[in-house]
C-alpha cells in the first residue's frame, strides 16, 4: 500500500476519476516502483483510502489489464504483470533522434537508419553475424591465387560462364530445367527487375502487380512509365478472377508476382492457382515476371513449387532469384532466366546498365557452390530462421491484442498485420520507433500509398529475444492506442433525436 497512499485524486479536474487513478498507477509501473507480480491493494481498501467509490478502483484496474500491465487471479486479486516489467524499454526522448533514425520520408524511399539497441521489424535484410565470412573469404583468396588479374577483368555481361553452368545444376533440384543460354547474372533482383522494366516495357504499357507488392520493383515500372495496375491477394494468392478481368480489360505486358510467401504479406499461392495462372498466361499469350526472393525458406509449406517449373516449355515465366535474404546481400548478386526471345534484349538492357556484375564474385561464388559450402550454409539459415519464425508465431498468439488480424505464412520472414480501421499504422510506427522498435507501415506497398492499416514485421534482422521483446512492445502500444479510442468514445457527446 506504501506507494498508494500518495496518489491523489481530484475531483475537479474535469477528468474521470477511474482515468486518473489508471494513470497513477501506470506512472508507478513504468517507474517500476511496483516490482512484477506484486499484489495491488485490494478494491476496497484503496477506495476507502482514496474516498472514492469501488467502481472508480474497479475501472481503473480494468484499464490497466487491458493494457498489459496487471493480471487477476481469480479469487486473489490482481497482481504486476511479469512480462510488462521485464520488457518495459527506455522512450527515446530526443526528437531528433526519431526523426533521423525513424523518419517516414527516409523509409519511404525503403531506407531505415536502425540504431545499436534498435529492434529492427523493419528491414527484411538478414544479420551481419549470420554471414559466412570465414568461408568466403577461403574461396576470395583461392580465386585471387588462381586468376590473378583476370578475377578483375571485365566479365563477360551474361555472366562467368562457370558460375552460369553451376546454377543450371542448383535451379534443377528445384524442377527448373533450362538450357544454358537463358541465365542472365546479375547484380541482385532488383537490378534484374529494372532491367525486365528497361528491356520489355515502353511508355504507357501495362502491367500487372499483386496488391500489396514488393517497393523496389513498383519503382521500377513507374520509371519505365509504365501504367500500374493492381489485384488483391486472397488466402491462397491472386484474386484469379479479377486478375483474368484486368487481363482482359488491360491486356498487360506482363504480371509480377512472388507466388511464394509473398513479399509483403507472406501469402503463398496454391498449387491449383499457380497452375491456372500459368494456363491464363497461354490463353492470352502474356508473361510473368516471377520474383523468388525467399522459396528456399519453406517451413511448413506442402507447395513451394515455383512457376518456373511449371513453364515446361520455356517460354512464359522470366524467372528472378536473389540471394540476399538467405546468403549476403552486399554482393549484390543474383540471376533471371528468361525466354529465348528476350535473350538478346535482356543482355543489351543488362550491358547498358552496368556492362557486367564483379567477376572476382561471380567466380568466388561459383567455388562457394561447386564446393557445396553453399548447402551447409543454406541448411543453417533454415535453421536460425525458422526458430525465429516459431517464435514470432507463438508470440503474436500470446501478446497481440485480438483485433489485430494476421495472415499466418507458411514460410520466409515476412508477418502482415492490419489494425483495427481507427489505428493509424503510421502513429503505431511513430509510438513504436519512440520505444526503439522499428517496423515498416503498410502504405509502403500499395501502388497508391494510401492504406493506413496494414503493417510489415519482418524476422530476417532480430534474434528470438528481441522478437519476444519487440512484439510486447509493439502489442502494449496497439492496446493503448484501442483503449484511447474506447475511451474517447465514453466521453464523446451523444446526440439523440427529440422525440
Ligand atoms: C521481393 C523482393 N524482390 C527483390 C528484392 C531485391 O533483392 P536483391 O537484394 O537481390 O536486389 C527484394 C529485396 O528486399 C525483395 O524483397
Amino acid at each position: 500500500m506504501k506507494h498508494f497512499e500518495n496518489i491523489k485524486l481530484y475531483k475537479d479536474k474535469g477528468e474521470h476519476l477511474y482515468i486518473q487513478l489508471y494513470k497513477a498507477i501506470k506512472k508507478l509501473i513504468m517507474e517500476e516502483r511496483l516490482s512484477k507480480d506484486e499484489k495491488l491493494p485490494p478494491i476496497r481498501k484503496l477506495a476507502q483510502k482514496l474516498d472514492v467509490n469501488n467502481v472508480t478502483v474497479v475501472n481503473a484496474y480494468h484499464i490497466l489489464e487491458q493494457e498489459g500491465l496487471v493480471y487477476k487471479k481469480m479469487g486473489s486479486g490482481t497482481y504486476i504483470s511479469p512480462d510488462f516489467l521485464t520488457y518495459i524499454s527506455e522512450e527515446v526522448e530526443d526528437q531528433k533522434i526519431i526523426e533521423g533514425l525513424g523518419s517516414l520520408s527516409l523509409i519511404e524511399q525503403g531506407q531505415i537508419q536502425i540504431k545499436n539497441n534498435m529492434i529492427n521489424f523493419a528491414s527484411a535484410t538478414p544479420m551481419a553475424e549470420l554471414f559466412p565470412v570465414d568461408d568466403f573469404k577461403e574461396v576470395l583468396n583461392e580465386v585471387l591465387d588462381r586468376d590473378k588479374g583476370h578475377a578483375f577483368d571485365y566479365q563477360e555481361s551474361q555472366g562467368y560462364l562457370p558460375l552460369r553452368e553451376a546454377l543450371i545444376k542448383y535451379v534443377r533440384e528445384y524442377n527448373i530445367f533450362a538450357d544454358i543460354n537463358s541465365l542472365q547474372i546479375i547484380s541482385g533482383a532488383q537490378q534484374g527487375i529494372d532491367i525486365i522494366a528497361k528491356a520489355l516495357l515502353n511508355y504507357g504499357d501495362t502491367v500487372i502487380v499483386e496488391n500489396p507488392s514488393y517497393t523496389g520493383a513498383i519503382a521500377s515500372f513507374k520509371s519505365r512509365g509504365a501504367k500500374i495496375i493492381d489485384v488483391n491477394l486472397i488466402d491462397d494468392g491472386i484474386d484469379i478472377d479479377d486478375l483474368e478481368r484486368k487481363i482482359r480489360i488491360f491486356r498487360p505486358r506482363f504480371l509480377y508476382l512472388m507466388p511464394n510467401f509473398q513479399n509483403p504479406t507472406g501469402i503463398s499461392y496454391s498449387r491449383s492457382k499457380k497452375e491456372k495462372i500459368i494456363n491464363l498466361c497461354k490463353q492470352y499469350n502474356m508473361y510473368i515476371v516471377e520474383d523468388d526472393y525467399l522459396s528456399d525458406l519453406n517451413f511448413y509449406s506442402w507447395d513451394n513449387t515455383t512457376l518456373k517449373s511449371l513453364d515446361t516449355n520455356n517460354d512464359l515465366v522470366i524467372y528472378v532469384k536473389s540471394f540476399s535474404k538467405i546468403f549476403m546481400p552486399g554482393l549484390r548478386l543474383g540471376f533471371l532466366i528468361a525466354p529465348s526471345i528476350f535473350y538478346d534484349h535482356l543482355l543489351f538492357a543488362k550491358h547498358s546498365s552496368d556492362i557486367s556484375t564483379s567477376g572476382l564474385l561471380q567466380r568466388a561464388l561459383e567455388l562457394y557452390f561447386t564446393r557445396g559450402t553453399w548447402k551447409e550454409h543454406i541448411k543453417y539459415m533454415e535453421k536460425k530462421y525458422k526458430s525465429g519464425f516459431d517464435t514470432m508465431l507463438r508470440s503474436i498468439e500470446k501478446y497481440m491484442p485480438s483485433q489485430v488480424e494476421y495472415i499466418h505464412p507458411k514460410g520466409g520472414v515476412n508477418f502482415w498485420f492490419k489494425l483495427p480501421m481507427e489505428i493509424s499504422s503510421r502513429e503505431l510506427y511513430e509510438k513504436a520507433i519512440r520505444k526503439n522498435v522499428a517496423l515498416a507501415p503498410g502504405n509502403l506497398f500499395f501502388i497508391h500509398q494510401n492504406d493506413n492499416n496494414h503493417f510489415r514485421l519482418s524476422i530476417a534482422s532480430v534474434n528470438n529475444y528481441e522478437i519476444e521483446k519487440g512484439i510486447i512492445i509493439i502489442s502494449n502500444i496497439i492496446k493503448e492506442l484501442i483503449n484511447d479510442i474506447n475511451r474517447s468514445g465514453l466521453n464523446e457527446e451523444k446526440y439523440r433525436p427529440i422525440l
